[in-house]
């Protein structure tokens, strides 16, 4: 049985299936019995069939997924092409071994712990929590410090905000009174398992740390500072004295195609806009919800103009098939494409992809590239929705600042147990390791460019006009616009096709 058709058996009963699993099936002697096995043992809250829905009776998962990814997309980019070249500095879909088994969780997380607390350490000497218990001796110490994972966060009935830290050693509350106002504020936007190390006193039970200044791992001060030569300003403005001759990106997200608020005029003059050479564009990155996907929301059927997940893609490849070939294409998953919903995601499969010309570069989701020397993080953005219902202030139409607190964090999904769902790979895939150039984002259809410690934060809207969802839940997209930045300046413009 072909790989083609397990998908297709899987989207005849309703269901997207993720490539590990296609790949998990396909490699069984006795396909076609194993895919009615795992049909009949789903039940309605499955939308995307993964690995961990094979485990059933007799049939279980090996240790590591059959992947050829990694090999096809080396051949790709060893192969010339008339469009620029693309550096894929870190991607999941050659990586994923996960299972999502308790063990791979902890290994996970003592990950995450590892490498934020090491961005933390150049700033803070921090000792185990342990020792804290271990040497309290009954005397008041004045300043110690303790970097951790927050379990806990509270604010208690007397306006303190309580916090449990946590790292490989013990536990440790520490407490925020709000009579420090930068301190208070600091620490009101502190959310469950981001990593953090906090400065304080031990009280003289030796039982409580009253904080006194807290670190976030953050961007260095003055890391990337904006590139020479002349170019366009931040914030979407069209000053500044750059043409974009050096060569530009344009950045989009959320296409949405195949739904019936899809903007395919806006879409298609965007498309005669990247040829008409007004403007030297390179590279054009998506980052993802590049269809609307099938059975993604309860009732979506009813507001699809293309109802099957391949149509829409074949649409897709046939937009982009009119794009330029000297402008190199960069394709991310989102939540609503056809890939495993838990993240990072991996690229999209082999029968999706090989409906697009061979230029073009799928990627996983997150995903850090290099264009031109120019490092972007590409993330559709999920966890803006935990982030946004969370940390005081963030709102959907103004996605730059929510984008900004994932650089503080240096982490694009700190909650674990919110809306993304995230699957426990070897290392942390969130974690912004190697700062980027520009960190772009898609997911909740409004716009918002800024720049943050010389980082260009960049969420680039939606081709998608409002729906009904949108409208009951008072979101208000901002569509067809496409985001050009200058790779000499990092300067953007916006473009407007509607
Ligand atoms: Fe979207």
């Amino acid at each position: 049985m072909q790989e083609s058709l397990i998908v297709e058996e899987f989207a005849n009963a309703g269901y997207q299936v993720s490539p590990d699993a296609v790949a998990l099936i396909g490699a069984y002697s006795a396909p076609d019995t194993i895919v009615s096995k795992v049909l009949q043992s789903l039940d309605d809250s499955v939308l995307v069939v993964g690995r961990e829905h094979i485990n059933i009776g007799d049939v279980k998962i090996p240790e590591k997924p059959a992947d050829k990814l990694a090999e096809k997309l080396a051949d790709k980019l060893s192969k010339p092409a008339d469009a620029p070249a693309v550096n894929i500095l870190s991607d999941i879909s050659n990586e994923s071994t996960c299972v999502g088994e308790y063990s791979e969780f902890v290994r996970y997380f003592r990950d995450r712990y590892t490498r934020l607390s090491g961005i933390i350490r150049g700033r803070i000497t921090a000792r185990p929590i342990e020792s804290l218990r271990a040497r309290h001796s009954g005397r008041e110490y004045d300043s110690v410090s303790i970097i951790g994972m927050v379990s806990d966060v509270r604010t208690t009935s007397n306006g303190n905000k309580l916090m449990e830290i946590e790292d490989p050693t013990g536990s440790f509350p520490v407490l925020v009174r709000p009579s420090d106002r930068d301190l208070w504020a600091i620490a009101s936007g502190i959310i469950h398992d981001e990593v953090i190390g906090v400065t304080g006193s031990l009280t003289r039970d030796g039982r409580l740390m009253i904080v006194k200044s807290i670190v976030l791992p953050d961007l260095p001060n003055r890391y990337n500072q904006t590139l020479p030569g002349g170019g366009w300003g931040i914030n979407g403005s069209e000053h500044g004295n750059g043409d974009g001759g050096a060569g530009c990106a344009a950045l989009i997200s959320d296409v949405h195609i195949g739904s019936d608020t899809f903007l395919g005029d806006a879409f298609s003059d965007f498309i005669d806009w990247l040829g008409d050479g007004s403007l030297p564009v390179q590279y054009l990155i998506i980052a993802g919800d590049l269809v609307d996907g099938i059975g993604i929301y309860p009732g979506q059927e009813s507001e699809l103009e293309i109802p099957d997940v391949y149509d829409q893609y074949r649409s897709a490849a046939e937009y982009l098939g009119r794009v330029p070939k000297n402008i190199r294409i960069i394709i991310a998953p989102g939540n609503h494409d056809a890939v495993r919903l838990a993240e990072p995601q991996p690229a999209l499969p082999e029968k999706i992809r090989s409906m697009f010309s061979d230029d073009v570069i799928f990627t996983g989701n997150p995903a850090l590239v290099e264009i031109r020397g120019v490092r972007i993080l590409i993330y559709h953005g999920r966890s803006m929705d935990d982030l946004i219902a969370t940390i005081p202030k963030m709102s959907y139409q103004r996605p730059e600042l929510v984008m900004i607190e994932m650089l503080r964090r240096r982490h694009l999904a700190p909650m674990y147990g919110g809306r993304v769902s995230i699957a426990p790979e070897n290392s942390d895939h969130f974690v912004i390791d190697r700062v980027p150039h520009i960190l772009h984002c898609g997911h909740v259809h409004t716009i918002g460019i800024d720049r943050y410690k010389g980082v260009t934060v960049i969420n680039s809207g939606t081709w998608q006009s409002q729906t009904d969802f949108q409208k009951r839940m008072n979101l208000d997209p901002v569509p067809a616009h496409a985001t050009i930045v200058d790779l000499a300046t990092l300067g953007t413009k916006m473009v407007k096709f509607a």
